[in-house]
């Protein structure tokens, strides 16, 4: 289920699985069209599609927003005995309310930020006036905001005015009454992918997410706009860590707190000097983060996920290639901000996804428009390349990327580049 990049990998690799006889996606994309059935149905109508995979007797529904879950998806799948890979909304509130996510970490002694959650600007005045997380500050809407709910203030003004975009003048909706307000930690980032059927753990993979629009990490917090796997900051202990630390005590204390986590456990994570401290959690697999991660995985990904759904993880262990994997966007000009769509996509046959070997492309924002495929959204199209090492990679991606052209094409040029530095010394 869904439409974008992510949900293109997922649907690519589980159709080379011998097990798959039949692929539908809901509502998928001309991309996913050349390898599944793509119904119209959107993913957040739960009923209907709990209704057509009845009718079916889909074998496994596998998740790939976070929205459905968060509105309950896996309970309605629950509780008329269809498979579903994702967590249910009990404990997809780990990613639908960062508040929840702080308490719940706060509850079982999981290193995080320090933080107060709040509800009213008197609150916030009294948090911010305190001092007691200090300057910078980092101010996060309780909800689902698609990018948009984080801010790093520098000072007690800046931080009122942004509480008071969100709790006052209701910016993000919903999303922002409740706010997180927050230590600013310093460090490097690093997302870590876990699987769990609610009682066991099976780590996946490490990965770098670039979240900023343009090059150096400046501009405006985006979905992604490409990532690296895996990360090269974490070293084997810290990722022994992180799995004993963070990953197994989440697992568990959810399945304490009554809150069953059946799905990818996708971790933010910053490498302090004190060790790693979660940032936010996910509640799926990330985007463009997936296709980066899938390609790497060698062999079938269904029997992976039916254990989970099934709740008996443990019997298949996954192998990665040692190959590193790249992913860049390349997205619509103006994005994240506004722009145009319906721009024709030059350099690319309907229906490709492997452009040679070890290089694939995964539609995001496209539609076929009188035949032609066009752009139809903020990101529109992930290429992802494997290389003997992260410099191969990172060559064979952008060879595919700039042959691939449409009007206001926007894209980073340095993902990866950060990471080859400090590997090369540089
Ligand atoms: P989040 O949506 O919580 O991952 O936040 C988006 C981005 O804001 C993260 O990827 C970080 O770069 C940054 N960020 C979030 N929380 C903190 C924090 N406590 N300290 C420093 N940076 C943060
Ligand atoms: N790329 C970040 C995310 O999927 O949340």
């Amino acid at each position: 289920m869904g439409g974008g990049g992510r949900e293109h990998a997922l649907a690519w690799k589980l159709r080379q699985s011998p097990e798959v006889t039949e692929l539908y996606c809901a509502p998928g994309n001309p991309g996913i069209a050349g390898i599944a059935d793509c119904i119209d149905i959107d993913p957040s109508d739960i009923v209907e599609l709990a209704d057509f995979a009845e009718n079916l007797s889909i074998g496994l529904t596998v998740v790939g927003p976070e929205l459905p879950l968060i509105l309950g998806l896996a309970d309605e799948f629950g509780r008329r005995g269809l498979p579903v890979f994702g967590p249910n909304r009990a404990a997809a509130e780990l990613e639908g309310s960062k508040g929840f996510a702080k308490d719940f970490l706060k509850r079982h002694g999981i290193p995080t930020a320090r933080y107060h959650v709040v509800s009213s600007m008197d609150e916030a005045k009294s948090v911010i006036e305190s001092d007691d997380v200090g300057m910078p500050l980092v101010v996060k809407a309780d909800g689902l905001a698609a990018g948009k709910g984080v801010s790093i203030v520098a000072n007690r003004e800046d931080a009122l005015a942004e509480a008071a975009k969100m709790i006052e003048d209701r910016q993000l909706g919903s999303a922002g009454t409740r706010l997180v307000l927050e230590e600013f930690l310093e460090g490097d980032e690093v997302s870590f992918f876990a699987l769990s059927d609610g009682h066991h753990v099976l780590p996946l993979v490490s990965a770098q997410d670039y979240k900023r629009a343009y090059d150096g990490d400046e501009g405006p917090n985006t979905g992604g706009m490409g990532c690296i796997c895996p990360a090269t900051n974490l070293k084997a202990d810290t990722f022994k860590m992180i799995v004993k630390d963070i990953i197994n005590p989440t697992i568990s204390g959810l399945a304490a707190e009554g809150r069953k986590y059946q799905g990818l456990l996708y971790c933010g994570l910053m490498l302090t000097s004190e060790g790693p401290k979660v940032l936010e959690f996910n509640a799926r697999f990330g985007d463009p983060e997936a296709q980066a991660i899938l390609p790497r995985l060698k062999g079938d990904l269904l029997p992976l996920l039916l254990e989970v759904a099934e709740g008996r993880l443990g019997k298949h262990r996954p192998e990665w290639t040692r190959e590193p994997a790249v992913s860049v966007v390349l997205a619509s000009g103006g994005y994240p901000g506004s722009y145009e769509t319906g721009k024709p996509i030059k350099g690319l046959e309907d229906g490709t996804i492997e452009l040679g070997e070890a290089a694939y492309v995964f539609h995001a924002g496209t539609k076929n428009e009188d035949g032609n495929l066009v752009t139809a959204g903020g990101r529109v199209l992930a290429v992802t390349a494997l290389g003997q090492n992260l410099k191969a990679a990172i060559d064979l991606s952008y060879q595919h990327v700039e042959r691939i052209q449409f009007e206001g094409r926007q894209y980073r040029k340095d993902i990866g580049l950060k990471a080859l530095a400090r590997l090369t010394g540089g």
